[in-house]
């Protein structure tokens, strides 16, 4: 379904035509005085620069073609030169119902589907997960459902962190504390044990400790390296741990993912690359890209307009080994051999933009990828304390983001039981659903690049532009619906909508009628908080029109049943758009 500045804009543009102008300058826009009308065109503005006229002139002229159309209800000219434009109410009505009957109410999928790969989460194995690892996966889980709502084929890649310092420390340490383990005999030729030899929380306990000795004894930390290398040039003993490392934690990392609602299609790990590297290399250093500075072999990858440096990228060390940089490389090579990938998009921590920017460029210059393939970085913020500075647990510790997402439970919990009894089963399953939108919403509704202040308070309330509000609003819909059933009512039957009776259930509809305009937006700028912001506005708009009218002791049938089919709209609107957010809404609240 077209856009509803697209239907006014196709009367607009050729009455300027019409009146002997360009028909460009007929472009319709909202209405940034909704006091004064709904949707504006300020057209005549540029036109009369090109036409030497006055503005009022040329938008009077325009005007004087559209007054009859019954598509307005008013369309007047403005000094010094606006077009203001209020629809009638029957159009208004009939577009509702028009997107009501269409899939996806009116969002066109695309017809050109792509596919995408979104690398997002991110998480390191052996390391628990944390607050850090929280915004990736929401963030990315998101963008992952609008794409696909779009109509795209879509990936989605965990992408672990398994191939780094981290598990040489680990295997140090582990080394050790349990020296006798035949993990480290290297004379060991059986089999190794089916289970593990330490638990996650061990794993825990393990990993800070070894990394904060390291940074102490240079000794440990070379010992750790040598470990690491071993392990990447396949030690049996080493590559057995390994294996453990990333069972014990994968298991870890997908019940907190699988309790946030985030579902990967891929469990690729940074391991999974490393067998392209070789022939990266040599290509590399073949086709004369990759050369010698200082021992370590780069690629060149600064261009003349750059305004910062751009530092060459590292494809391997002045030791040989590989890094970050090759292995985010190889693992496009990866993408486009294995999935066909014609955009890839990292949702990963803002710093790591320069990171990002000289894999890309270094990918295309060595034409990993070809020039029609989308590499985009979608860099996000810090989440900050209430006191500005990065989160951290009261002790000043990295929280665990089990615990985070017990504590807003809990938080909402506590809240539900407040002002009433509720069952203690559902009153759990209720305050998790609620407490994961919260956290969720909390984080998606800032433009992802800006950093954020993380406050349960404010996120829990059922008040403002918070996650419980907006479920609050689809759960005041269900009850209004179970009531209208309850009294005899047949929803299915409520099919009819009538123009609307008052201000505020108009500009319900109005507000439904910027779906997918949103969701296009959403999509094109990989900006979830586009359809924060307008789960919002629709919210707001429906619980000024549910205070302001009584919509089960309506006595007009036909106005009742009209309502009705306009909160079922409300509802399923709203339940979309949470849906690609990453959330869902209890039955009560
Ligand atoms: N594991 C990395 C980290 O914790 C994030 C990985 C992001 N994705 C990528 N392809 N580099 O910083």
């Amino acid at each position: 379904m077209k856009k509803i500045t697209d239907y006014i804009e196709e009367l607009v543009k050729p009455a300027f035509e019409k009146a002997g102008y360009d028909p460009d300058y007929g472009k319709v826009n909202l209405s940034n005085r909704p006091d004064l009308c709904q949707y504006q065109c300020n057209g005549a503005m540029s036109a009369a620069k090109a036409y030497h006229k006055a503005p009022f002139m040329i938008a009077d002229e325009v005007v004087e073609l559209l007054k009859y159309n019954i598509t307005f209800e008013k369309i007047e000219s403005v000094k010094p030169g606006f077009i203001n434009i209020t629809l009638a109410p029957t159009f208004i009505a009939d577009c509702v119902k028009k997107m009501r009957d269409e899939d996806d109410y009116g969002f066109e999928k695309t017809d050109n589907p792509r596919t995408i790969v979104i690398d997002y989460g991110g998480p390191n194995v052996a390391k628990p997960l944390h607050v850090g690892h929280l915004r990736a996966a929401i963030i990315g889980e998101s963008i992952k459902r609008i794409a696909r709502y779009a109509g795209h084929k879509v990936i989605g890649d965990v992408h672990l962190g398994d191939w780094g310092l981290q598990i040489g420390l680990i295997i140090t340490e582990l080394g050790k504390r349990k020296p006798d383990l035949c993990y480290f005999d290297e004379s060991f030729e059986g089999e190794y044990p089916k289970d593990a030899p330490f638990t996650m929380s061990e794993l825990e306990e393990i990993y800070p400790y070894a990394s904060s000795h390291s940074k102490e004894d240079p000794e440990y930390l070379a010992t750790a390296q040598t470990a690491t290398a071993e392990l990447q040039a396949g030690r049996r003993g080493y590559m057995a741990l390994w294996k453990h490392i990333i069972d014990v934690s994968v298991a870890d990392i997908r019940k907190n993912y699988d309790r946030l609602n985030v579902e990967f299609d891929l469990w690729k790990k940074e391991s999974d690359a490393q067998k392209y590297i070789p022939d990266m290399v040599e290509n590399m250093k073949m086709d004369g890209f990759a050369y010698e500075s200082d021992g370590a072999l780069v690629v060149d990858v600064k261009l003349p307009e750059d305004k910062k440096e751009i530092p060459p990228c590292i494809i391997l060390k002045s030791n040989g080994a590989t890094n970050y940089e090759t292995t985010d490389l190889a693992t496009i090579i990866e993408r486009v051999k294995l999935f066909d990938a014609k955009e890839m998009i990292y949702v990963v921590d803002k710093r790591q933009e320069l990171h990002f920017e000289q894999v890309f460029r270094c990918a295309r210059k060595t034409g990993l990828v070809d020039d029609d393939t989308k590499l985009v970085f979608v860099g996000f913020g810090t989440m900050n304390g209430k006191d500005g500075k990065p989160f951290k647990t009261r002790d000043g510790g990295v929280l665990r983001l089990e615990t985070l997402i017990n504590e807003i439970s809990d938080a909402v919990y506590d809240k539900i039981m407040e002002n009433r009894d509720m069952e203690e089963t559902e009153a759990r399953h209720i305050s998790e659903i609620v407490g994961v939108s919260a956290l969720k919403y909390g984080d998606l509704s800032n433009q992802a690049t800006k950093d954020y202040v993380f406050d349960v308070d404010r996120f829990i309330s059922f008040e403002g532009n918070t996650g419980p509000y907006i479920l609050y609003s689809i759960v005041r819909i269900k009850s209004v619906l179970a009531r209208f059933a309850s009294e005899g009512g047949n929803i299915d039957e409520c099919d009819n909508i009538l123009p609307p009776a008052n201000d505020s259930e108009q500009n319900v509809m109005l507000t439904l009628l910027k779906y997918n305009d949103v969701i296009e937006q959403a999509f094109n700028d990989n900006a979830p908080h586009r359809i924060c912001q307008y789960i919002y506005e629709l919210s707001e708009a429906f619980n000024s029109f549910y205070h302001g009218n009584k919509i089960i002791a309506e006595e007009n049938i036909d106005r009742k049943r009209s309502w009705i089919a306009l909160l079922v709209i409300v509802k399923g609107v709203l339940e979309q758009c949470i849906d690609l957010l990453g959330f869902e809404a209890p039955e009560r609240m």
